[in-house]
Order: C-alpha cells, then sequence, then structure tokens
C-alpha cells in the first residue's frame, strides 16, 4: 500500500511517477523500453553527478557561520565587513592540497582555508591557508610544484623523489618545507589550525590612505596536531576524520571559532622594509608589526547538501570589496586569474548565480546568457546606454588600490631587500620557534620523508637544504637517514639505497 502521508516521486519536470523499483518491460522476462523514460533520467542523471574535482584541494569539506567585528580597524579600511559592530554571513571551505577527493584528511599537506564574505558591497573572498608562507614565489612555477606533488606519469603513484628534487631545486620554498615537516603539517583537526592570508593585501580607509595588511585567523580552540604515527593510524581508521569532526561539533551545537587579527604595514614601510613584504616565501615577524584584533569568525551551520553548497562553493581571490585590493606579490596577481578560470571549466560559466556563490548584495551586471543562466536579464543590454541601465558610480568604488610601478619589461627573480635569503626565517623558526621536542619531530619527520624513496643525487641535496637551513638540523638529519638506511657511503645511488625498495614494497 502506498503511504499517502509521503511525497509522491516525481520525474525531473515534476509528474508523477509509476515505480521507483520496476523498470518498464514487455511482460516480466522481456526486454526493458526505451519509453521509460523515468528510468533513462535516473541513469542519464548519474552519469553526470560528477563535476570535475578541483585540481588542487580537492579533498575538503566546509560549513557557514558569521564574522562579527569585535576592535575598530576602520582608520585601516573602510570595508563594510570590517566596520565596528557588523556581522556578515560567510561560507568556509577547509582542503588539503594534493590529495585527490577521496582521500584522507590525515596526510602531512597544507590545509585551504577559503572563506567567502557575503558582505553588503559583493563578496569578498579570502582564500588562504593554514600556513603564513607558500612554497614558491613566482606564479610561473605554481603548477610544476603542484605536479610534483601529485602523481607520476608512468605509475601513477605518489612520489617523495620527486617531491624532493622539486624543493632541493626550490630553495625559495625551504620556510614552507620547515613549517610543512614540523607539528603543523598535520593538524588535529580542522577546528585546532590557524587561517592566513599568506599574501599580502592592500587596505583603503575612507581617507584614501593605503596600508599593507596581513590575515591571521587564530583558533579558539587553541593549535593542536597530530603526530605522523597518529596521522598515518587515523588515515586508515577514518578517511575523513576532519570532514566528520567539523560537522558533528556544529551539528552538535560546539561551534568552532577563530579571531582574526591583522599586521599592518605602512604603505611606505614596504619599499625600504628589511623582508619584501610582498615575498609570499616571507612572514613579517610579530616584532616588527604586531597582531592587531579585528573580529571573530564562528561556524554555526552545517551544508544540508555537500555538493550544492561546498563542492560547487567557487573561492577567488579576486573578489575584492571597496577598502580591500590586491599586492604586487606576483602569485597573488596571478591567482587573480586562476580561480575564476578555474570555476568556469569546472562548474560553468554562470557559477555566480547558485546560491551559496550568489551576492546577497544585488547585482546589476551586463553580463548574461551562456549556459545554465538563471538570473534574468533585461534591456539595455549594453553600455554605456541612455536607456536607464546601471552605471558605474567610481564614489562607490573610492581610490582605487594602486602602487607605482615602473621598468623595462623582463623576467627576474624579485629585487631582495635587506634580509632576503631563502634560509633565514625557516632557520629562524626552527631555533627560535620550535623546542628540542619539536627539533626532534621535525628530524624524525624529514627522515622519515627521505627514507620514503628519495634517491641520489637528490638526497644529497636534501642534506644540503637542510643544512642550509640550520646546520645542526641538517647534520642529524643525514646521519638519521644513514642510519636508518644503513648506508656508509653518501654518493651510494639508487641502487644502494633501501629506501627505494622500502617505496617499491608500498608500491
Ligand atoms: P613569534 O615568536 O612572535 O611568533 C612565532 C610564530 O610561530 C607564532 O605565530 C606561532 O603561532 C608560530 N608557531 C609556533 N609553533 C609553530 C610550529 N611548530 N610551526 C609553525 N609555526 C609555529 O616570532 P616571529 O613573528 O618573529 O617569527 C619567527 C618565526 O616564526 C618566523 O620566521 C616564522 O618561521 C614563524 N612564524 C611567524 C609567523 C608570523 O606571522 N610572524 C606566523 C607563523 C610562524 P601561534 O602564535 O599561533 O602559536
Ligand atoms: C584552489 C590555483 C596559490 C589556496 C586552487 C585551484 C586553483 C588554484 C586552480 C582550484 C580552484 C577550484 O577549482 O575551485 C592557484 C595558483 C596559485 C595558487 C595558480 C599560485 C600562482 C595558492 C596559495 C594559496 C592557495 C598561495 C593560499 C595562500 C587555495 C585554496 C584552494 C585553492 C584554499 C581551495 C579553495 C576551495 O576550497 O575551493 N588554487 N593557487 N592557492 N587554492 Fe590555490
Amino acid at each position: 500500500m502506498t503511504d499517502t502521508t509521503r511525497k509522491p516521486t516525481t520525474s525531473d519536470s515534476g509528474a508523477p511517477v509509476e515505480s521507483d523499483e520496476h523498470s518498464l518491460t514487455v511482460g516480466p522476462g522481456g526486454p526493458i523500453l526505451l519509453q521509460d523514460s523515468y528510468l533513462i533520467e535516473q541513469m542519464a542523471q548519474f552519469n553526470r553527478e560528477r563535476i570535475p574535482e578541483r585540481q588542487p584541494h580537492a579533498k575538503g569539506s566546509g560549513a557557514f557561520g558569521k564574522f562579527e567585528v569585535t576592535a575598530d580597524v576602520s582608520a585601516y579600511t573602510k570595508a563594510a565587513l570590517f566596520q565596528p559592530g557588523t556581522t556578515t554571513d560567510l561560507v568556509i571551505r577547509f582542503s588539503t592540497v594534493a590529495g585527490e577527493r577521496g582521500s584522507p584528511d590525515t596526510w602531512r599537506d597544507p590545509r585551504g582555508f577559503a572563506v567567502k564574505f557575503y558582505t553588503s558591497e559583493g563578496n569578498y573572498d579570502m582564500v588562504g591557508n593554514n600556513t603564513p608562507v607558500f612554497f614558491v614565489k613566482d606564479p610561473m612555477k605554481f603548477q610544476h610544484f603542484i605536479r610534483s606533488q601529485k602523481r607520476r606519469a608512468d605509475n601513477n603513484l605518489r612520489d617523495h623523489d620527486m617531491q624532493w628534487d622539486f624543493w632541493t631545486l626550490s630553495p625559495e620554498s625551504a620556510h614552507q618545507v620547515t613549517w610543512l615537516m614540523g607539528d603543523r603539517g598535520i593538524p588535529r583537526t580542522w577546528r585546532h589550525m590557524n587561517g592566513y592570508t599568506s599574501h599580502t593585501y592592500m587596505w583603503i580607509n575612507a581617507e584614501g590612505e593605503r596600508f599593507w595588511v596581513k590575515y591571521h585567523f587564530k583558533t579558539d580552540q587553541g593549535v593542536e596536531t597530530f603526530t605522523q604515527d597518529e596521522a598515518d593510524q587515523m588515515a586508515s581508521a577514518d578517511t575523513d576524520y576532519h570532514t566528520r569532526d567539523l560537522f558533528e561539533h556544529i551539528r552538535d551545537g560546539d561551534f568552532p571559532s577563530w579571531t582574526l587579527k591583522v599586521q599592518i604595514m605602512p604603505f611606505e614601510d614596504a619599499k625600504d622594509y628589511r623582508f619584501n613584504p610582498f615575498d609570499l616565501t616571507k612572514v613579517w615577524p610579530h616584532g616588527d608589526y604586531p597582531l592587531i584584533e579585528v573580529g571573530r569568525m564562528t561556524l554555526d551551520r552545517n551544508p544540508t547538501d555537500n555538493h550544492a553548497e561546498i563542492e560547487q562553493a567557487a573561492f577567488q581571490p579576486n573578489n575584492f570589496v571597496p577598502g580591500i585590493g590586491p599586492s604586487p606579490d606576483r602569485m597573488l596577481l596571478a591567482r587573480l586569474f586562476s580561480y575564476a578560470d578555474a570555476h568556469r571549466y569546472r562548474i560553468g560559466a554562470n557559477y555566480q548565480q547558485l546560491p551559496v556563490n550568489a551576492s546577497v548584495a544585488p547585482v546589476h551586471t551586463y553580463s548574461k546568457d551562456g549556459a545554465m543562466a538563471y538570473r534574468k536579464t533585461s534591456d539595455p543590454v549594453y553600455a554605456p546606454n541612455s536607456k536607464g541601465g546601471p552605471e558605474a558610480n567610481p564614489a562607490l568604488f573610492g581610490p582605487p588600490p594602486s602602487w607605482y610601478a615602473d621598468g623595462e619589461i623582463t623576467r627576474a627573480a624579485y629585487v631582495d631587500h635587506a634580509e632576503d635569503d631563502d634560509w633565514g626565517q625557516a632557520g629562524t623558526m626552527v631555533r627560535e620557534v620550535l623546542d628540542d621536542a619539536a627539533r626532534d619531530r621535525l628530524v624524525d619527520n624529514v627522515v622519515g620523508h627521505l627514507l620514503n624513496g628519495v634517491t641520489e643525487p637528490i638526497l644529497q641535496r636534501a642534506f644540503q637544504y637542510w643544512s642550509n637551513i640550520d646546520s645542526k638540523i641538517g647534520k642529524r638529519i643525514e646521519e638519521g637517514v644513514r642510519a636508518k638506511a644503513g648506508e656508509k657511503d653518501p654518493k651510494a645511488g639508487e641502487q644502494a639505497n633501501p629506501a627505494r625498495s622500502s617505496m617499491q614494497r608500498k608500491a
């Protein structure tokens, strides 16, 4: 008997269907009929359920929440979402970088920390990571870096040999690799990690004054991490541990929060600051630019349809609002193109019309049509026009984020500032931030990583890389690898390296 209290199943066109269980056949033993369009709709829709996964950051999940301003930073930015007393809704997505959609949450990797603020002036996206720095500083190298972290062409396996090959040929990676190989390379949960813009951005106040800014979302739950062993066990016990942890805590009313703090650099300081302030591989030491409180982000609502609300969420660093803009960081400038391009491919040209991506501020755009256009277009469809269509109002935008740039067109590295070098800040972390126990774990993590398939001469380069960061740590790592590999001759090649066979055993 049909239960009349339940909603009747319909086809996608809304018509009632005859059966959820039986296809239409010629007699009970006969062939299926092409006229069973509900069966065909079910099969065809199923074949189209997946959209391409994100190229990097494929594995992740997220939630909804709000950002409340708790302090007054109006002297630095006029952005509405950062004005005293303002509360703004948001969606956040956490992710790992290298793994595919089904990969374990607890692999050693940076975590994505992407926030979309639905502000009264349009969407503002802060697409950051749980680390304050990055592996490379020129976008030309980003694609190659990501490929080195993903899978080989021949056996489709991830390969530490190619990771260290890339890293040791890219000394600018040293700071981020030190961070990654340390305790914070595996957060215990997404709730227990900080988030950073990493890049420097520009803030502009109501008077048009410009400042450079870096964001630090400090977890109110406290920083907690997994050791390599704990993470390895969790990867098999619960592949989706971080996803589950976030969902269950929000479901149970234990809402995680982060305090947003910023470092503010006066515009003119950038020229002569001891580190190039736009170099993504460097931090601004807190002693130079202390943290200033802005507000609190709280996550209090789970998605009800992960595909519609998280998988199709489209974060893009070029989503700015008046009072916030980019900086000369060339990685950031490249990202301003890359993400919207990825979304047009991954989701479709009209991805910004999906509810999770739609602005709560009214949209009056001349963009129109395209696949799956949902928002209605009205005349006039061109600008300028004398027919009452939208007209740009520069006063609303205010003084544009800008800086002086001049020079011959070139392909060149950044100009170093007084204390810029690839090893310095990584060495500071090893010597001044980590304690003895954390340094021991760093050595263990690196030794374990190198023993998992890294061959000569890359291994030798890795020892040199760590010695450049800190001579003591470099020596300990080399001794650790030699001792565990039972190897005496540092020039021994691939054949002699048991790490390779251990990798092959794993394969
Ligand atoms: P501070 O002593 O003021 O700050 C040290 C920073 O290191 C804190 O932000 C702390 O985060 C963070 N930290 C603590 N343990 C670890 C770890 N295992 N892995 C990564 N980060 C950790 O020093 P400075 O600002 O002068 O910076 C010194 C060094 O600290 C830098 O060279 C850099 O390597 C590292 N660092 C600096 C940051 C910055 O923005 N200035 C941010 C993060 C790291 P928390 O306060 O949340 O515990
Ligand atoms: C995801 C490109 C550097 C953080 C992505 C995606 C692309 C991309 C194409 C997939 C987007 C999608 O399909 O939705 C780049 C390029 C970079 C760069 C070209 C450098 C030139 C960075 C840096 C950070 C970062 C420095 C952090 C500071 C993220 C995050 C995501 C992501 C968090 C996932 C966003 C989400 O959850 O949807 N990146 N990226 N990326 N990237 Fe980058």
